[in-house]
């Protein structure tokens, strides 16, 4: 039938992961039609080609800018092919200059459009012509070509590829979440492998088809306004949901020196690991990013990926020579390849680009590690969905700058906090301890600047209230989110738990606050600017 429809609605489902560019390519055995721009799929595919075989994509641009011509899919010279790719060709520059000077023609300044061309140009079937690219090509990729004749090829490297068949129809994509429209069965090439399908499927490798328990449902905002939302308010549930998956698992042994490994969000998370596992070993929490820079021979990496696709940490785990315990949500992607042993957040699929649930599953997750009392806290996460932010998002939304404070492990809070507000309110937001006010940042503050403090009855609770009279003395609004008796110009309630636990209950309004500020604002909060939910470049 026509593939068209189903390729819109698919990239629908995957435009989380970039959002800058979209575009398809049909064909309907004479002529590949390809409509693609700047703009997210609605807007650019505003009329949807029909044919029997089909590819599309949307892009978050690494090689040349946002314009309709780097938009995918890319045709070869003669609109015979047309490829879609992620990842980044890194031998691209000397690629095309030997391509144009044997005479091919480029249209755009992408890397990716190297791959179409030397597939034109190879002798053979699909098979032998793929074999040849890839012989070609160095760097992190997941491509397809489309042929006029409805051909479909693709590989894998560094980057993931989910192929899955159901009746009459056969999917590839760059996640699980299309291809469950059309089957519960997946195959997930592994690096290096390839496919061909021409009627049948072919590939390389060895992989399996497994099933997948998450439904393409799952991905659905299920009356919520914005994923976001729906994900803050799906936390209880998740939390009960790893809770339970936990019990049933073997607790890891720490030994020695452990790095734990993560970006972003994760890395928040991370650092909450390195906090509450200090006292079983040698743990230190580090940026993926930077970790080259500054890691330390350990006897252990634990690597933290909501999507575990994230190149940053992919990269670390490659060279590994110790034993990896991976903590992702999704099921089968790259960081279980290179991971001993693999702990699962059962969070389901996250689409908001800001990432809420999975956060508050690997906190969950560490607490576990730390054998700490995780009972009833699902009540005090349901409470703290209760607090209403309302009147401190409307206070925010006329501000462009903010401090979020708090001391020992609630400046792990904070952090997460002033990350949430800046990547979906775009509020510039400043997040450390706040016993480092007086060094330096409280010269930013002037009459009504917002500095949000995070205050547990706990052994930091004196010295914060110090440094809260301190910028309160210097005109900040004071905007507390605490369990205690305190109050502040704005003052979020949040239940009494644990010192330990409190991360799981106080960032729960922060998640609030920064998407109802996002939304005052008219910001889109699934889908930030210049963002993209899984980042599989360096
Ligand atoms: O999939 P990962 O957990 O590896 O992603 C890491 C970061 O890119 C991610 O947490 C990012 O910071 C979020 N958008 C934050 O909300």
């Amino acid at each position: 039938g026509d593939v068209g429809p189903l390729i819109v609605k698919s990239l629908k489902m995957l435009e989380y992961r970039g959002y800058d560019s979209s575009g398809i390519a049909v064909t309907d055995g004479r002529e590949i039609r390809v409509v693609k721009g700047v703009g997210t799929v609605d807007r650019v595919v505003s009329e949807v080609p029909s044919g029997f075989a089909g590819v599309g994509h949307t892009r978050w641009a690494t090689h040349g800018g946002v314009t309709d011509y780097n938009a995918h899919p890319h045709p070869d010279c003669r609109n015979r092919a047309v490829v879609v790719h992620n990842g980044i060709i890194e031998n691209y520059r000397e690629l095309r200059e030997e391509l144009v000077s044997r005479g091919h023609a480029f249209r755009s300044e992408t890397d990716s459009e190297v791959i179409v061309h030397l597939y034109e140009e190879a002798p053979g079937s699909p098979r032998e012509k793929v074999e040849y690219v890839l012989s070609r090509l160095r760097g992190s990729y997941a491509f397809v070509i489309l042929t006029v004749d409805g051909v479909l090829v693709g590989a894998r490297n560094g980057a993931p590829l989910v192929l899955g068949s159901g009746k009459g129809v056969f999917m590839v994509a760059s996640d699980p979440l299309p291809v469950l429209q059309i089957t519960d069965r997946i195959l997930r090439l592994s690096d290096g492998e390839f496919f061909v399908y021409d009627g049948s499927l072919s590939y390389s490798g060895s992989s399996a088809f497994v099933r997948v328990s998450w439904t393409p449902e799952m991905a659905e905002k299920g009356g919520y306004r914005h994923f976001m939302l729906k994900e803050i308010h799906e936390q209880p549930e998740v939390f009960r949901r790893t809770l339970s998956y936990l019990k049933t698992q073997e607790l890891p042994d720490l030994e020695g020196r452990v790095d734990i490994v993560a970006a972003g969000t994760s890395f928040h998370a991370a650092l909450y690991g390195e906090y509450v596992l200090r006292p079983f070993a040698d743990v230190r929490a580090y940026i993926a990013s930077e970790y080259p820079y500054w890691s330390r021979d350990p006897d252990m990496i634990v690597a933290v990926s909501q999507s575990g696709e994230t190149e940053d940490v992919l990269s670390i785990l490659r060279g590994a020579e110790v034993p990896v315990l991976a903590i992702t949500n999704v099921p089968g992607s790259t960081i279980t390849q290179y991971a001993d042993r693999v702990v699962y957040t059962q969070a389901g699929p996250e689409i908001g680009v800001a990432a809420t649930k999975t956060y508050l599953a690997q906190l969950t997750v560490f607490a576990w590690m730390a054998g700490l009392d995780l009972s009833g806290l699902d009540e005090k996460i349901e409470d703290s969905l209760r607090v209403n932010v309302d009147p401190v998002a409307a206070f925010l939304s006329g501000k462009r700058s903010m401090f979020f404070l708090g001391r020992g492990l609630h400046t792990v809070t904070a952090r997460e906090g002033a990350l949430k507000i800046k990547e979906i309110a775009y509020i510039h937001a400043e997040a450390y301890p706040a016993g480092e006010s007086k060094h330096g940042p409280i010269s930013l503050v002037e009459r009504d600047f917002p500095v949000l403090f995070i205050l547990h009855g706990d052994a930091t609770f004196h010295d914060t209230l110090s440094n809260i009279q301190e910028m309160g003395a210097r005109g900040a609004k004071i905007i507390l989110v605490t369990d205690t008796e305190e109050r502040g110009d704005f003052t979020l309630t949040v239940p009494s738990s644990d010192p330990q636990l409190f991360p799981l209950v106080s960032v729960i309004p922060l998640q609030l606050l920064a998407y109802e500020t996002a939304v005052l604002l008219g910001r889109n909060p699934d889908r930030p600017r210049n963002l993209a939910k899984s980042v599989t470049v360096k």
